[in-house]
């Protein structure tokens, strides 16, 4: 108190404007606006990018934050050189070592300083924290990992984007299972901070009932599961796969089954906007997704322009035939099944789904 008097004015004014940011995820607005009172843009599995059958995005993560992601959903896989992000299991979807994607991240957000970024890690092994602890310090993204005080964050006590950036904490991570606030802060508690809708839904009427977790819709942030599947029944195995010839519809920002409709029934339900939106190929519709969360943010829409990758505008037409995968799935043997919509499947394929996984999941 005494030393802070002592400081002349014109320095005291120094000192703060030089501390805060001035712009914050594109907006000056953004930097007073809590943490929790932010609608984020993400890609549902970020890491499956390509045309296979459990791919849901076209571009890769460095690709997906220059476009304006700022969530990233995961899921983690233990696998004999390290944990692999893989989508169900590693022999149906492998997008390559976690370690290797964090030192991806790391890349961008170290050159983009006002920018805050959210990973929703995903743990269907349980693999244990301390799995993670050694990851996420050798790829150095700890040093820009947000470490709340409690494991549980009040909707009004999470820190501005502004003091984020500020604090140089610009990544905020979540884990669904397994976090443990006294060994490893900084993986966040997914479900005491934030619930989650329905996925793997296949009919478009995105209802915005909690799911996954019992959840606390006043006191808790949330995340909605934006993206349509089609679900076929193979070898007595479930199975779906990312709906493509919807997306131009699922990706919009208005109209039935669109974001915007997502956004309404969650808004008239709970009251709020979602905080985080995940999309599988968010750039099939454009500047869509990322239009809408401004306009729920209150601020302008983005200038950069996001064009679509081959693999969303390759969209299944009405009673033709996709080649949703084949060779990028480790087989040569390639065998023509007659499903409703004619999808050709790598045999390995079809051996993971009726022999090894039984149900995919997310
Ligand atoms: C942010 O707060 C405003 C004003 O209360 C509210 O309308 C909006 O839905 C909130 N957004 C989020 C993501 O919480
Ligand atoms: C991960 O896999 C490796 C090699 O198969 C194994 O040694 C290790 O115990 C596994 N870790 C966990 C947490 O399951
Ligand atoms: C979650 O959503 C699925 C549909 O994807 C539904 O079958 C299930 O009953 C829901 N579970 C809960 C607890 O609401
Ligand atoms: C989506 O694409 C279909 C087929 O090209 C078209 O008929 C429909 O009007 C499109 N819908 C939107 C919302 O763009």
């Amino acid at each position: 108190m005494l030393s802070f008097s002592l400081l002349p004015v014109t320095a005291l004014a120094l000192i703060s404007s030089t501390l805060a940011a001035d712009t914050c995820n594109g907006h000056a607005e953004l930097c007073s606006r809590q943490y929790s009172n932010v609608t984020f843009i993400g890609a549902h599995d970020s890491y499956a990018v390509g045309d296979g059958l459990a791919d849901n995005q076209d571009k890769d993560v460095t690709a997906q934050l220059n476009d304006g992601i700022r969530t990233l959903q995961l899921q983690a896989h233990n696998a004999s050189d390290g944990v692999h992000l893989c989508h169900t299991s590693c022999s149906l979807q492998d997008g390559g070592l976690l370690s290797d994607y964090f030192g991806k991240v790391v890349s961008w957000v170290s050159s983009n300083p006002n920018d805050v970024v959210t990973i929703v890690l995903t743990n269907p092994e349980n693999l244990p924290v301390s799995t993670y602890s050694s990851i996420l310090t050798s790829s150095g993204i700890d040093q820009y990992m947000y470490q709340p005080s409690s494991s549980a964050i009040g909707l009004s006590d999470w820190p501005t984007l502004g003091e984020l950036i500020d604090q140089k904490k610009t990544v905020v991570a979540f884990l669904d299972y397994q976090a443990n606030f006294d060994t490893e802060p900084r993986l966040i508690d997914e479900f005491s901070n934030m619930w989650e809708d329905a996925y793997n839904v296949v009919d478009a009427s995105f209802g915005c009932s909690v799911n996954r977790t019992s959840g606390q819709p006043s006191a808790q942030m949330y995340l909605i599961n934006h993206y349509l599947d089609s679900s076929y029944a193979l070898g007595g195995t479930q199975f779906w796969i990312p709906n493509k010839d919807q997306l131009n519809v699922t990706n919009s920002e208005s109209g039935d089954g669109s974001i915007g409709f997502h956004v309404g029934n969650c808004v008239s339900l709970w009251g709020r906007n979602p905080n985080h939106i995940l999309l599988d190929f968010y750039d099939a519709a454009s500047n869509a997704p990322f239009n809408l969360a401004a306009s729920l943010n209150g601020v302008s829409a983005p200038t950069n322009t996001v064009t679509a990758g081959s693999g969303a505008t390759a969209s299944v037409t009405s009673g033709g035939t996709a080649k949703v995968s084949s060779s990028s799935l480790n087989s040569a043997a390639v065998i023509s099944l007659d499903l409703k919509k004619g999808l050709y499947v790598g045999l390995s394929v079809v051996g993971a789904l009726v022999f090894g996984i039984g149900r995919t999941v997310l």
